[in-house]
């Protein structure tokens, strides 16, 4: 994104009016060389310091199936939190070994067609194996650990290992839990954790890494067997706020393979695979949302009232999370304490408040909110009849929508009235 002389904001070689205008508000909009970017720049610098790395790409943040083939282009595989998550990944040509499954929970039904697919399945509990044995044999098997910490800077909610999270086998659990597979007669293994989101300090990912190398180490040592992959998850961190200093993915990529190479030497681990599925940080600083300013309010406070509502972009109202945001034309202006809206019938809806912002901001004016492409789109919902925007995609001078709004007829179309309702 960038902001002309003119205060115009162009994504790429796209103005945000010209997007408005042609696809209306509010939108989701992409940068296709961003995220380009950023998958090729992480990349670089893991594979610097340990040359065979792989990145699956967590899906979940933005199942945009564009968006998902660019990183495809660029050689991620995909990372699925779900059946239908692989079901995607088929879409764009990815399974087998492309595919890793970390489901949690699942239903006996979710086990047969997460085994099924030939997907890289990824065990949430020691409970799950004997179900998913009722299957088959796999000939890998991948469980995922909770190395007993996690960390996340959007809020303890989206702190995804430690005592209080749901996910992943008890440390006491590792060795017990590859013994199991082995003698189920599974024959390749691989690890996996996903300790945190949303991280910019490089030594947490050295020292994540060191947790889980010394579980699965020990029980591969013990039980004298290999993994192919370690997975050391997504969580590669991005600045919401602009004082926020952003991850140094060197310093990141550095610190883990030290640490992975120093564990595989000590543990005499036949080198495995280095893998991670971020999300966040291939597509999360390429995505904004266009509004417009459709009403503002003088009461106990100034009230801008936008398009975009927490049902267009949850975080806000979910975390607390903090997205900057930026007025077309205005930018150049001298700030007031402003509070930004959405149309929803409830108070969380007002998400933003006392920010300083434009002080013209006014009816008509475009909003463009940053750092949406993660977590943003894909947490939308229907609300108050308000429905999921569009979403489009821009490189250089070109955009073409990648999705449609929805209308009120998908809406309908999934219900059914019963005929003795309808008189
Ligand atoms: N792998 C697994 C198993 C995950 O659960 C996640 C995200 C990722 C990879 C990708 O993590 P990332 O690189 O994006 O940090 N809704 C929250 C984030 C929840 C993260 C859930 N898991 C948010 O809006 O910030």
């Amino acid at each position: 994104m960038e902001i002309h002389d003119d205060g115009q904001i162009f994504f790429e070689g796209v103005s945000a009016e010209e997007l408005a205008s042609a696809y209306g508000t509010p939108l989701y909009v992409y940068e296709e060389n961003r995220i380009r970017q950023n998958f090729r720049r992480a990349l670089a610098a893991f594979r610097k310091y340990y040359p065979d790395t792989r990145f699956f790409y967590a899906i979940k943040a933005n199942n945009n199936l564009a968006v998902a083939n660019i990183l495809r282009q660029e050689g991620a595989g995909i990372d699925a939190a779900s059946v239908n998550e692989i079901l995607l990944a088929r879409e764009i040509g990815l399974g087998g070994d492309d595919v890793m499954f970390s489901g949690n929970f699942l239903s006996d039904e979710d086990i047969r067609q997460g085994v099924e697919s030939g997907v890289i399945f990824n065990l949430d509990d020691l409970s799950l194996l004997p179900r998913v044995l009722k299957y088959g044999v796999p000939e890998r098997l991948s469980f995922r650990v909770n190395p007993g910490y996690g960390q996340c800077d959007i809020g303890a909610f989206v702190c995804n290992a430690g005592p209080d999270a749901k996910f992943g086998l008890h440390p006491d659990q590792v060795l017990p839990a590859y013994k199991a597979a082995k003698e189920a007669g599974v024959k390749r293994f691989g690890a996996h954790m996903m300790p945190g989101s949303s991280i910019r300090d490089p030594e947490y990912f050295g020292y994540v890494t060191g947790l889980l190398m010394d579980l699965v180490g020990r029980a591969g040592q013990e039980l004298g067997i290999d993994f192919d992959f370690i997975d050391l998850g997504g969580g590669l961190g991005i600045p919401y706020r602009h004082e926020d200093a952003p991850l140094d993915i060197e310093a990141a990529a550095e610190r883990v393979a030290q640490v992975f190479q120093q564990k595989i030497a000590q543990y005499g681990l036949k080198p495995p695979r280095l893998m991670m599925e971020p999300a966040r940080y291939f597509v999360g600083d390429a995505g904004y949302i266009i509004g417009r300013v459709h009403a503002v309010k003088e009461s106990y406070k100034r009230i801008v009232g936008t398009d975009i509502g927490m049902n267009v972009l949850a975080r806000p109202a979910l975390y607390g999370a903090y997205h900057h945001i930026y007025v077309n034309r205005r930018e150049q202006e001298p700030r007031i304490p402003l509070n930004l809206c959405g149309q929803l019938c409830e108070n969380t809806d007002l998400w933003v408040r006392d920010r300083a912002l434009p002080q013209g901001t006014q009816v008509g004016d475009l909003v463009v909110v940053e750092n949406a492409g993660a977590y943003g789109y894909a947490m939308s919902y229907q609300y108050n009849g308000r429905l999921r925007p569009a979403e489009a995609l821009v490189n250089g001078t070109r955009h073409v929508l990648v999705r449609r709004a929805e209308t009120i007829a998908d809406v309908v179309g999934l219900m059914n009235v019963p005929d003795e309702l309808k008189k």
